[in-house]
């Protein structure tokens, strides 16, 4: 008879098991067992690991998700460096490119591998004798953030590897580089969920990844499905492969290799991979942006060497942005919180770059005319990257005969009043500033997050207000803690929301002046100038009193903001509004601190993403402080603020020997 398994025995198996499972599920796709009798084995483990605690390992498969928060994100240097690609935009480009590379091998044959290039983030992961232990992100390409727990919950990236399957030389430690994404599929669910729920939705799977990746709870990032494809094997100095092995050697070991990756002969056969990818990209379930080129040999490789930021051995070929052609049924025309009516595009609605687009921004009438686009033309629509879709143009030859010019309307579509359009603008506008699209327009505006970010009074739910009657202006929103009692009865609200909702908005109170100033919606006063008012008045009361000259002095106010806001302090009801808000608790004053000033005369430009704020608010930090924030970067500027993905800036700054800080270093000048 045999004997019976050890609890450490029966563990080791459980593990091995559930491992085959998770890679058989997360990497190949393709699962041998049930979800019911997968969910057994792991809560058969997680029992016996509650018995036996001492047996816990970090690589057990129910150590994924850990319980404890990420308070930050600490820095990891790059063993080698995180380059970044140079990119092509044609195929002359790329003979371009083909020409370069032969040079420098001085007549030596060569080979590419071609890879998709996924739209995703990039991120290091460093395993140790067959172990996961570090995941970093780019960063600034030599210094990254450590996300290891946040990457730890996906499950196709594995805890252990297969070691045998790898070149000896790399199994004491070794480092993988790929790409981390979510499905176009995952991202519209989700989304749709955080629309749902008045939450800011993301523009594209890329940037829903990043902020995921830097989600303080794990147990959040594991709900999300995030994947990754890896792309790199880094080795030790002496390590010598070609990239094509490295992919190989990557997907015997057990991590996930995106399965289109290919070896060309020559450059004829790396734009055939580019073209026919570039026809086929929609037909993935990810998005791709281009197509990655690399020669293939590592020992041609380090020949080649880098120049800059990006390799002379590798390349990326990125696509054109998506056009598709679809028919414009209508041109409807939107109100706006100050009034001014936007045509907006109704089309047939046509899938494009991941997801379907039923309307289009058409600008103003004159953009129209210019185009020459008319109801029931076929237009040929365009989606970049994060952009919003627009109309490049109209097939002609589909015109129908009977077509006419646009003209604009002459009532407002919303309300019925007459509409204007000034002498020296394009725009035309509804002259009621009681039209409901306006007033719904103005108070979305106001609860928006650049200006006093009201969570979860998203527009849906403002509307819905509007129309019943709770709220016309902005103190409204300050009286609705006083109809909670009917509020909670409104389909679909109920305590919960409600008490959250009017938790937000008493929170918003504590929004600084300026944010209060741009909430007001003064027309031509955007996050910018409304910061730059608040620190040159310092009060409401200076600013309703300065006349057009005084407000001129204040940087980038000239004359049309300037008679926009005499204009807007005119008027009794505003100032009458003003005194409510200010009833209500709203701060109509500068704060005034003692880091005030603490960045004066010095100029600062960012180029890249910053994990820990947005560029508006790292401008708006700059210039509380009294700093200068500039859009490019001159012998002039006293530092370049380096953030992920930087762009030519910073080599710029590099060239003209200006100082570059971190995002760390960052945060330590603004420190107040
Ligand atoms: S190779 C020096 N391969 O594209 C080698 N990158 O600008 C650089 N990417 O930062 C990376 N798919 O985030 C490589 N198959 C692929 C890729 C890929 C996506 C991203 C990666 C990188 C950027 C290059």
């Amino acid at each position: 008879m045999q004997r019976a398994e050890t609890p450490e025995e029966k563990i080791k198996r459980l593990r091995e098991e559930i491992r085959r499972h998770d890679y058989n599920y997360y990497v190949l796709a393709n699962p041998e067992i049930s979800d019911y009798e997968y969910d057994m084995l792991v809560k058969e483990l997680e029992e016996l690991e509650k018995k036996y605690p001492h047996l816990i390992t970090p690589d057990s498969p129910t150590q994924r998700v850990g319980s404890d928060l990420t308070r930050e994100f600490p820095p990891v240097e790059h063993r080698v460096p995180m380059l970044s690609l140079a990119n092509t935009y044609s195929e002359e480009e790329l003979l371009d490119f083909d020409r370069r590379v032969r040079e420098g091998l001085n007549g030596e044959s060569y080979e590419y591998v071609t890879e998709l290039k996924i739209d995703g983030v990039s991120v290091s992961l460093i395993y140790k004798n067959g172990y996961f232990v570090q995941a970093a992100t780019r960063g600034d390409g030599k210094v990254g953030e450590e996300i290891t727990n946040n990457v730890k919950t996906i499950r196709s990236v594995p805890l252990l590897v297969n070691l045998e399957k790898l070149p000896e030389i790399l199994r004491p430690e070794f480092e993988v580089r790929g790409e981390i994404f979510m499905s176009v599929e995952a991202f519209e669910k989700l989304n749709e969920q955080r629309a749902l729920n008045g939450e800011k939705t993301f523009a594209n799977p890329r940037n829903l990844t990043a902020g995921t990746l830097k989600l303080q709870d794990p147990k959040i990032v594991a709900q999300r499905p995030l994947d990754i494809f890896t792309y790199f094997l880094l080795g030790p100095e002496s390590y010598e492969s070609t990239q094509f092995d490295d992919l190989n050697y990557l997907k015997a070991a057990g991590f996930k290799v995106n399965p289109h990756f290919k070896l060309c002969k020559n450059i004829e056969e790396v734009l055939a991979y580019c073209r026919e990818w570039e026809r086929k990209r929609d037909s993935l379930p990810y998005e791709i942006d281009g197509v990655v080129i690399k020669v293939n040999s590592t020992v041609q490789q380090k020949k080649l060497g880098t120049i800059a930021k990006s390799p002379r051995w590798a390349v990326a070929f990125k696509f054109k942005a998506r056009q598709a052609k679809t028919k414009l049924h209508k041109i409807t025309w939107q109100v706006g919180r100050t009034g001014t009516l936007t045509p907006v595009a109704e089309l047939e609605p046509v899938f494009l770059a991941g997801s379907t687009i039923s309307r289009a921004t058409l600008h103003n009438i004159d953009e129209i005319r210019r185009k020459d686009i008319r109801e029931g033309d076929t237009v040929i629509i365009e989606k970049g990257g994060d952009v919003i879709p627009k109309v490049v143009g109209v097939v002609l030859s589909e015109r129908r005969p009977d077509s006419k010019p646009v003209e604009p309307p002459e009532l407002c579509p919303v309300c019925g009043s007459p509409v204007f359009n000034p002498a020296d603008e394009v725009a035309i506008f509804c002259v009621n500033s009681q039209c409901p699209a306006q007033i719904k327009g103005r108070l979305i505006h106001f609860a928006s997050r650049e200006a006093m970010d009201i969570d979860g009074f998203g527009e849906a739910l403002i509307e819905q207000f509007v129309d019943l009657g709770y709220l016309k202006t902005f103190p409204d929103i300050y009286e609705l803690k006083n109809h909670r009692d009917e509020l909670i009865k409104i389909e679909r609200l109920g305590e919960r929301s409600v008490d959250n909702l009017l938790a937000s908005i008493e929170k918003s109170k504590e929004q600084p002046f300026h944010r209060v100033l741009f909430a007001l919606g003064i027309r031509f006063v955007g996050a910018g100038v409304a910061l730059k008012l608040a620190h040159r008045f310092k009060n409401i009361d200076a600013l309703i009193n300065a006349d057009a000259q005084t407000l001129e002095e204040t940087p980038d106010v000239g004359s049309k903001i300037s008679e926009s806001i005499l204009k807007y302090f005119a008027d009794e009801h505003n100032r009458q509004m003003i005194e409510k808000l200010r009833e209500a608790g709203l701060k109509f004053e500068e704060e005034t601190s003692s880091a005030t000033g603490k960045l004066e005369g010095l100029s600062f430009v960012l180029t890249g993403t910053l994990s820990s704020m947005s560029r508006n608010e790292a401008k708006e930090k700059i210039i509380a402080l009294g700093g200068k924030f500039v859009s490019s970067v001159s012998s002039k500027t006293d530092y370049v603020v380096v953030g992920e993905n930087p762009g030519s800036k910073y080599d710029k700054a590099k060239k003209l020997g200006v100082k570059t800080v971190g995002e760390e270093e960052f945060l330590k000048l603004i420190e107040e």
